[in-house]
């Protein structure tokens, strides 16, 4: 069986981070995040991928270049085709069986294989999985019957349409078929016109997962599951699962606290009387300098925070730089090479684009 993964879009509410890195390879626990899904596809029995690219699709093949052992073709889009554009894309790599489709930003540990399973055993001619959420507005919302044929499916509910919390949760079975549904060259979206037709036609199913589910797409969702992946609380590698997963060529000085769960990659260097506090994850080459805390937050490759700062729970971009005595923290996100100056406060979810320069005590929150 195989799967196309869709990891054609923008990743908007991801930016700054998505300027210069694909929403499909932001790293958690170090680990670029396509490596999770295709271990979730090839858990599931899928012997091969189709990625349905758009935006930035280069660092994506390079990083999939070195798969072994599991086949991946390209369909890349000219322009934005949308998430049955982007299916009818990669057409001409699928074999006239059913075949998977994932939204290429959900991290889970969902049974594929009993959602393959289900689906087979149907007449449906595409199965969609659901998942709980508490605030179902952001996703797609699915009313089902009592046999999961699906009644309803509702892309994006405003707050007074919401009668239910199952939602879709990106990873369908599909037959064939449905791709005849689905014009080509021009931009179709899965949610708003093929699910209803589908839903009108009494031919769409539902399959409720109750694993981790989360879509990775929003700077509060995307550091959430790197705790997750940090903290072991995903459901992969757990007999052999480090909390402290530091580099050997990291470099601490004396004094440094290093609370689990977290992960260094190689070339960090940490100064003496820092603290790289739980739920942390520092990319290559990032440098902490002396007496800095970091905690529950996420450094890419590069990034510097300068003695005396502190950064809680925000994500700085690659070789970007938090000055000396500066506070990030309140799910701030910092773009790639931006510099925040010396005793600077940045709170409340700000969100500073990839080059800007913040001279010392400009922002106080
Ligand atoms: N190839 C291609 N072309 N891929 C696209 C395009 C496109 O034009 N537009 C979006 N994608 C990819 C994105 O890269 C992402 O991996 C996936 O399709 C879903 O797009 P998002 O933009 O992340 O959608 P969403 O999160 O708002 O909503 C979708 O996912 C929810 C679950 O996470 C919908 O499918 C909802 O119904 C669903 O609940
Ligand atoms: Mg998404």
């Amino acid at each position: 069986m195989k799967a196309v993964v869709l990891v054609g879009g923008q990743g908007t509410r991801l930016r700054p981070i998505t300027y210069d890195i694909p929403k499909a390879l932001v790293p958690l626990r170090n680990r670029p995040f396509m490596g999770y899904m295709l271990d979730f596809l090839r858990g599931g029995g899928v012997d091969g991928a189709v990625l349905s690219l758009g935006y930035l699709p280069d660092p994506i093949q390079e990083y999939l270049a070195g798969w072994r052992g599991f086949s991946v073709d390209y369909a890349v889009e000219e322009h934005a085709l949308g998430t049955a554009g982007g299916v009818k894309n990669a057409e001409e790599y699928l074999d006239g069986d059913p075949f998977v489709v994932v939204n290429g930003d959900v991290l889970t540990g969902m049974d594929l294989a009993e959602a393959i399973r289900i689906h087979k055993e149907s007449d449906a001619l595409a199965t969609i999985t659901l998942t709980s959420v508490e605030d179902p507005t952001a996703y797609g919302l699915v009313e089902v019957d009592h046999e999961m044929v699906v009644r309803r499916f509702i892309e994006k509910p405003a707050a007074d349409e919401v009668t239910t919390n199952l939602v879709n949760a990106g990873v369908y079975v599909i037959d064939p078929e449905v791709l005849g549904m689905i014009p080509a060259g021009q931009e179709v979206s899965i949610e708003r016109e093929i699910f209803p037709e589908l839903q009108a036609r009494g031919r769409l199913r539902a399959h409720v997962s109750s694993s981790y589910w989360r879509d990775i797409g929003t700077p509060r969702s995307y550091l959430a599951a790197s705790h997750d992946v940090l903290s072991g609380a995903v459901g992969t590698n757990r007999g052999t699962f480090e909390y402290m997963d530091v580099a050997e060529n990291a470099r601490c000085g004396k004094n440094v606290k290093l609370l689990p769960p977290l992960s260094v990659a190689g070339g960090c260097e940490i100064s003496d009387l820092a603290t790289i506090g739980g739920r942390s994850s520092l990319g290559r080459n990032c440098r902490v300098g002396r007496g800095a805390v970091v905690e529950g937050s996420i450094m890419l490759d590069g990034a510097q925070v300068e003695a005396g700062a502190v950064v809680r729970g925000s994500i700085i971009g690659r070789n970007a730089r938090v000055g000396r005595g500066a506070i990030v923290r309140g799910l701030s996100v910092l773009g790639a090479g931006c510099v925040v100056g010396e005793s600077n406060v940045l709170d409340q979810g700000i969100r500073v684009n990839p080059g800007v320069v913040l001279p010392p005590r400009s922002l106080r929150f």
